[in-house]
């Protein structure tokens, strides 16, 4: 592949990379030239992904423990280098209603929706101005946001918006050294992580369906690989939902 969306010779790193929607995002940046390598502690399905031809490498990873990130990260920055690109996408989508909140719920999902993400920030960015060369990172928060969402997300948008939040603090502090953080919002998708989401059932505007219907994981993979291009370089702070139309009803 040549031309502005060609990501030949560049390292991405993306977390959940073996189901759902980070199938579709390593499907997309694989196709535009990029050595995925996938962050994950479902092996077997990164495997299974390899295999497909969708990614070229896998660290194990469990995004809940700080040592395993850090060991995770510098196991990809030893085998490929500081990666062009890190893509938080992994996350938990439980629900429970917020009159019946447990402490122990928002901490699961806390932790793996904004606390993961700002540690594989602050180990990737490290290795990133080490070598100097600019980089990308892409944080995967969620439509929920903005209007989709269902009853039972209390600590899941918390989350989230702590991840959007996030963006704007590194896109701030990493702009000196080249590297540009941008958020992207999912729709709704029939992942294995959404249809097995535990709690309540998922009442409220979510359900409606989008005038452009719904979205995929290589619509989300497509966003995604725009703000990943070398071309997208003074796009910073930029947040760019994947709707299928759904703020315009
Ligand atoms: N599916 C949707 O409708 C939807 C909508 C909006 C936003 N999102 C967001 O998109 C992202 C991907 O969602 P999905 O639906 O593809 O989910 P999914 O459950 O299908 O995939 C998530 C991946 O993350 C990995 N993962 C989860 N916890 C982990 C941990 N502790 N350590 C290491 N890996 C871990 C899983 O193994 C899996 O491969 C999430 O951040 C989710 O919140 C999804």
């Amino acid at each position: 592949m040549s031309g502005p969306f060609d990501l030949t010779g560049r390292v991405a790193l993306v977390t959940g990379g073996a189901s759902g929607i980070g199938v579709g995002i390593c499907e997309m940046l694989t196709e535009a030239g990029a050595a995925v390598v996938i962050a994950d502690r479902d092996e077997a399905g990164a495997r299974k992904q390899i295999e497909a031809g969708v990614a070229a490498d896998f660290v194990a990873v469990d995004l809940t423990d700080e040592a395993s990130i850090v060991g995770a990260c510098a196991e990809a920055v030893m085998r490929h280098g500081a990666p062009w690109l890190l893509v938080n996408n992994a996350g938990l989508q439980h629900r429970e209603l917020l009159l019946d909140g447990t402490s122990a719920h928002w901490q699961r999902i806390n932790d793996v929706n904004a606390r993961a993400p700002f540690l594989m920030i602050r180990e990737v960015a490290q290795a990133m101005i080490a070598k100097g060369n600019g980089g990308r990172i892409v944080n995967c928060a969620s439509c929920g946001l903005v209007g989709q969402f269902v009853q039972g997300l209390a600590a899941y948008l918390a989350s989230k918006g702590a991840l959007a939040a996030l963006t704007t603090s590194a896109a701030f502090e990493l702009a000196e050294h080249g590297i540009t953080v941008n958020t992207v919002l999912p729709g709704g998708v029939g992942t294995p992580g959404a249809i097995g989401a535990e709690g309540p059932p998922p009442v409220g505007p979510g359900n409606r369906t989008p005038p452009l219907g719904y979205c995929s994981p290589r619509d989300v993979g497509s966003a995604v690989l725009y703000f990943a291009t070398p071309m997208a370089r003074l796009v910073t702070n930029q947040v760019l939902a994947v709707d299928g139309g759904f703020t315009v009803t």
